[in-house]
């Protein structure tokens, strides 16, 4: 089917052919501290971080992983699965980027041993940046519906040790192949966007920790949740009674449940709480990873929600500063898939635990550029850091693979 086969709906929707995500993978890191021995440490109660903000693990880093190695591990495994055939661009999305010049996509796309003839990029907007990708890729394919765009988004959140944001950190990738035959998500034209100058989370050119203001992050996250769905109904977008489950951007799992609660109030629907508790899944285990966090989300629904064949999706996407957009799209009959669901968990399963006096070790351990430096060999995933040499970052293939 080509992106000629459409159909509209009521809604303006369009069914059949259309433009959107035909496979997605998810990397984790390394290392995996669990949140309850954080919250031992750190004196608090459990259920705060179980209950309260909906995190049960949070991925930690290996000396040698950055997003470029969790980017580039998920793109292979999805290359290795959908083929990179048509790919003649590659985005990547990120708020922890590792140079402030060169991109993480000309890096990964050395890495994966892709064709001079792909354009490669990195996109910032805090944590919207992959929706922005997504986007931008979608627009790519209606111009040249044969070429396909590999969008990889890639975090690690970093907070200060001891600060309220500090279980709230994470790492890990989604990749995703953008294409006019989407065999998981058709994405929708019509989407809602918002956007604000606001000061909620940042991170200075020279800070390896995000500042946030966390009260007003809240808020600004609710601003600009309810500005995109104004601007999605004023857009002629389908009603919340037309979208059958939404996923959100989950900087920790609870906020979706805030962000569904918003939501309903302001559209009067009554809006599915079991789809909050299916796309938690994978991000309850990730914790925040910024840019990859609502196509996690994304993953996990997919795998966990039977029966959404044909059917509308909402998808959330927030970043701080702030940018917000409510895109939908409609599910393609045949979503599930079994090798892609064993894989997330796999990837999930296979970290390496860590103690929190490993995990503070690590959050200490940043590397500049003003000291030739090898690291560590500690990840067994494809790619690793090995270290810098002469001020420049250097990549490598795992041996171990
Ligand atoms: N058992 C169960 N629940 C408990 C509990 C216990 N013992 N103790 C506290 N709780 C509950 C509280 O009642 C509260 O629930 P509600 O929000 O539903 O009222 C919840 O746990 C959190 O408690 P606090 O508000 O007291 O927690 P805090 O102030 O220490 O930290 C936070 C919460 C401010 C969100 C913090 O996690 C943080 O700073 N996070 C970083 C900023 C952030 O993620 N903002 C989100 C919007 S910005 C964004 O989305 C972009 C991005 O990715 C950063």
């Amino acid at each position: 089917m080509t992106s000629t086969d459409t159909t509209t709906d009521t809604t303006g929707a369009t069914r059949g052919g259309g433009i959107g995500i035909e496979d997605l993978e998810l990397a984790a890191s390394h290392h995996v501290l669990d949140l309850a021995q954080l919250a031992e440490v750190r004196g608090v109660d459990p259920a705060k971080y179980t209950r309260g903000i909906g995190l049960d693990e949070m991925g930690v880093v290996a000396a040698d992983e950055d997003v470029v190695t969790l980017g580039a591990s998920a793109a292979e495994r999805l290359l290795a699965r959908s083929g990179s055939e048509g790919v003649r661009t590659l985005l990547f999305a990120t708020e922890s980027g590792v140079d402030h010049s060169k991109s993480a996509a000309v890096i990964v796309h050395g890495l994966l041993g892709l064709p001079s003839s792909v354009r490669s990029v990195e996109l910032k907007q805090a944590c919207y940046a992959g929706a922005a990708a997504v986007q931008a890729a979608i627009g790519i394919v209606a111009r040249r519906p044969e070429e396909k765009v590999l969008v990889i988004t890639a975090d690690v959140a970093r907070y200060g040790l001891g600060s309220s944001g500090e279980p709230t950190q994470g790492a890990g990738a989604v990749a995703m192949l953008i294409g006019a035959d989407p065999s998981l998500v058709e994405i929708e034209p019509v989407s809602g966007l918002y956007s604000a100058d606001v000061d909620d989370f940042w991170r200075p050119n020279d800070s390896t920790t995000a500042m946030v203001n966390a009260r007003l992050s809240i808020s600004a996250y609710k601003n600009a949740l309810l500005g995109a769905w104004d601007d999605l109904q004023e857009q002629g977008g389908p009603s919340a009674e037309d979208i059958e489950a939404f996923v959100y951007h989950q900087p920790f799992t609870k906020m979706a449940v805030k962000a569904q609660q918003f939501l309903a109030q302001r559209s009067g629907a009554e809006l599915d709480p079991e789809a909050l508790v299916q796309g938690a899944v994978y991000d309850r285990r990730l914790g925040n990873t910024y840019t990859a966090s609502l196509w996690a989300g994304l993953a996990s629904l997919l795998d966990h929600r039977p029966g959404l064949d044909g059917a509308r999706i909402g998808l959330f996407s927030y970043g701080s500063g702030s940018a917000g957009e409510m895109l939908t799209g409609i599910v393609r009959p045949g979503y599930m898939s079994s090798a892609r669901a064993g894989s997330a968990v796999a990837a999930l399963d296979g970290r390496v635990p860590v103690t929190v006096a490993e995990y503070e070790q690590l959050h200490e351990n940043q590397f500049g550029s003003s000291e030739d430096v090898e690291t560590p060999r500690v990840t067994t995933a494809p790619f690793r850091f090995a270290g810098v040499q002469g001020g420049a970052r250097v990549y490598e293939r795992n041996s171990e693979d």
